[in-house]
């Protein structure tokens, strides 16, 4: 069970459900899309620690959680597509990065993919990938064979690059000049009639969103531990143009998980 805070009155309810009753493939209006992104921190917000052994970025065992885990494949089953980092794809050749793609998979979340099914939402979520480099293995897009993959690059991407990437059967769309703008992406994702994102990448990604005010909704799970560490990634690490208000729809204290979940809007206040 969680403790639902926010909107106040208090009350009880299970933890299963809390997030897939939101109905966020829904909450567009016509022609729009809603973009969320969710998190796990540690109260002193590390999202990601660098391992010692792989020397790649990973979030830290003492954080993640199956009870967090099912909240994440709730808001994966209400996609249409997910928006993740190419840097993610090339730990997952590496086998550096956890499978987060598959929604549903296992007999525990079997009721998500019958959700979708009943939906009449595709089996798993389309993927779009971000990145200006290109540098995407062949090895992570198989895994990613049964649904449709978009490449959202620069209009200075390398140009054999694009090619290897469309002769595979990967779409190719340019979101920016230099770097892949968050407005540009958004226009490119409603323009394919998308109408809800879920964006899984780290901090350069969702910097990238918010500078454009292109996402609508955050949802972070804060762990109750302490991880210390000078080598981490939070959910925002650069400048912004200016201050980002959220207004807090709801929060939820998991006191089994030790946690509590927040769900915001973004830009909905005054910052
Ligand atoms: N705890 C959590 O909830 C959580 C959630 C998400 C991620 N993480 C962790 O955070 C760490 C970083 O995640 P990440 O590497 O996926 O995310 P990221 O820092 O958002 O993305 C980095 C990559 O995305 C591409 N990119 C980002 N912004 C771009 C732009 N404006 N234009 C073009 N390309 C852009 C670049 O690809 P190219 O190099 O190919 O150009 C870049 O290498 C990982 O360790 C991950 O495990 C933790």
């Amino acid at each position: 069970m969680l403790t639902r805070l926010w909107p106040a009155p208090a009350r009880q309810m299970p933890l299963q459900g809390a997030y897939l009753n939101l109905d966020l493939h829904r909450q567009a209006g016509d022609g729009n899309i809603l973009i969320y992104a969710n998190y796990i921190a540690s109260v002193d917000g590390r999202i990601a620690l660098r391992d010692a052994d792989s020397g790649e970025f990973a979030v830290p065992a003492a954080i993640a959680n199956e009870r967090d885990w099912r909240l994440y494949q709730e808001l994966a089953a209400q996609a249409d597509v997910m928006i993740v980092s190419a840097r993610y794809m090339r730990q997952l050749a590496k086998g550096t990065a956890q499978d987060l793609l598959p929604v549903g998979q296992g007999p525990r979340y079997r009721d998500l993919r019958d959700w979708r099914a009943g939906q009449g939402l595709a089996a798993q979520p389309d993927v779009v990938i971000v990145s200006a480099s290109l540098d995407i293995p062949g090895a992570a897009l198989a895994r990613l064979a049964d649904r449709r993959v978009i490449v959202a690059t620069t209009a200075g991407a390398d140009a054999d690059n694009v090619a290897a990437l469309r002769e595979r059967g990967t779409e190719v769309v340019v979101a920016g000049t230099d770097r892949v703008e968050g407005m540009a992406l958004r226009q490119a994702l409603t323009g394919m009639a998308y109408r809800s994102a879920y964006m899984i990448a780290g901090p350069a990604v969702h910097r990238m969103l918010l500078a454009d005010g292109a996402i609508d909704r955050l949802f972070l799970t804060t762990r109750h531990r302490l991880l210390g560490g000078g080598e981490f990634h939070t959910i925002l690490d650069q400048d912004l143009p200016a201050p980002v208000a959220l207004a807090l729809n709801a929060m939820y204290l998991d006191a089994e998980g030790e946690q509590h979940f927040a769900d915001y809007r973004i830009g909905a206040a005054r910052a």
